[in-house]
């Protein structure tokens, strides 16, 4: 029996529940949240779904009972404050630290051999806190702001195209932030060609420039955080690990000398199967996007030592 937890019954949580029952991904996926009622309601509904969309997972909603998500396989934590409107997701830090830290020790006592997947902002950060405040190897502890950011990426590149994202392929390596990601536009394809083919210079700069204040666009429209994208792209990753699809998606993982950097977790493409992160791939990047990887890993690394001066790792 395969089961996922998923800590946090928000927009981003329960979409993330959502698609993970409705895809049958696993066979019982448990959501947890600390606000009374939220968990079970939310369970009881998408439980009602079942007939009406065909999936047979079981969903189980529980408040703050971490003893229902014992033996998780994957545990997925969304808990924090999202982003009001021109806020940036490191701004969200200080007050999302200690509740990440104190998520990730209560999941690890009921489901001591978990995968952890990451998405509470700022991403990188919470990766890299849960990983240090667990003590756990690297490859259980993801986090999957590569996932949601290269969605958005071949969503804006088939708008560009004029075609389905699906036609489309491509990858955003960095920070999952504003400023830090870097969606890798030499490597984008249409139908396997390069995309410098059919879209100018200018209109792959504005491509990617959308790509990097995606998440922002959206809280101007929402109010809020995304959360359709940010909670898709945490059922793909955890996906990926449940069914051991060994598939190639950027994530941000710890890395300790890959692309020059070590004691930051940060996005790359990994390799995700049933141990978590079975590969960290190593592009041979250009000198630009070596400059710019560079810029984004001194960023993530300022938030790091916050978390240091914090006393938080
Ligand atoms: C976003 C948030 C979830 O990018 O980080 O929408």
């Amino acid at each position: 029996m395969s089961k996922v937890t998923v800590v946090g019954a928000g927009n981003v949580g329960a979409t993330c529940a959502n698609v993970l029952a409705f895809n049958e991904v696993a066979d019982e996926v448990v959501m947890l949240d600390i606000k009374e009622g939220i968990s079970e309601g939310k369970a009881m509904d998408m439980m009602q779904t079942a007939q009406l969309l065909g999936f047979d997972t079981r969903l189980v909603g529980c408040t703050n009972d971490y003893a229902k998500t014992a033996n998780s396989d994957v545990c997925v934590i969304t808990s924090g404050i999202p982003r009001k409107p021109g806020m940036t997701r490191e701004e969200l830090l200080g007050v999302n630290a200690g509740i990440v830290k104190g998520v990730a020790e209560n999941l690890l006592k009921y489901s001591p051999n978990a995968i952890i997947v990451c998405i509470s902002n700022p991403m990188d950060t919470m990766t890299y806190l849960a990983l240090k405040a667990l003590k756990l190897p690297k490859n259980r502890v993801i986090g999957m702001g590569g996932a949601l950011d290269s969605s958005r990426f071949k969503y804006f590149l088939s708008q560009a195209l004029g075609c389905n994202a699906n036609e489309v392929d491509g990858f955003v390596i960095g920070g999952h932030g504003d400023t830090t990601m870097i969606p890798m536009a030499r490597f984008a394809t249409y139908k396997g060609m390069p995309v410098t083919n059919f879209l100018s210079a200018e209109k792959l700069d504005e491509v990617v420039k959308s790509t990097m204040v995606g998440g922002a666009t959206l809280t101007g429209l929402l109010g809020t955080s995304a959360w359709y994208a940010p909670g898709a792209a945490g059922a793909f990753v955890v996906e990926s690990i449940i069914h051991d699809q060994k598939k190639m998606i950027p994530c941000s993982v710890l890395l300790e000398g890959e692309y020059g950097e070590k004691d930051i977790c940060i996005g790359v493409p990994v390799i995700l199967g049933k141990n978590g992160i079975e590969k960290i791939v190593e592009l041979d990047l250009n000198a630009d996007e070596k400059a710019k990887f560079k810029a984004s890993a001194e960023s993530v690394r300022g938030n790091v030592n916050a978390l240091k001066d914090l006393k938080l790792v």
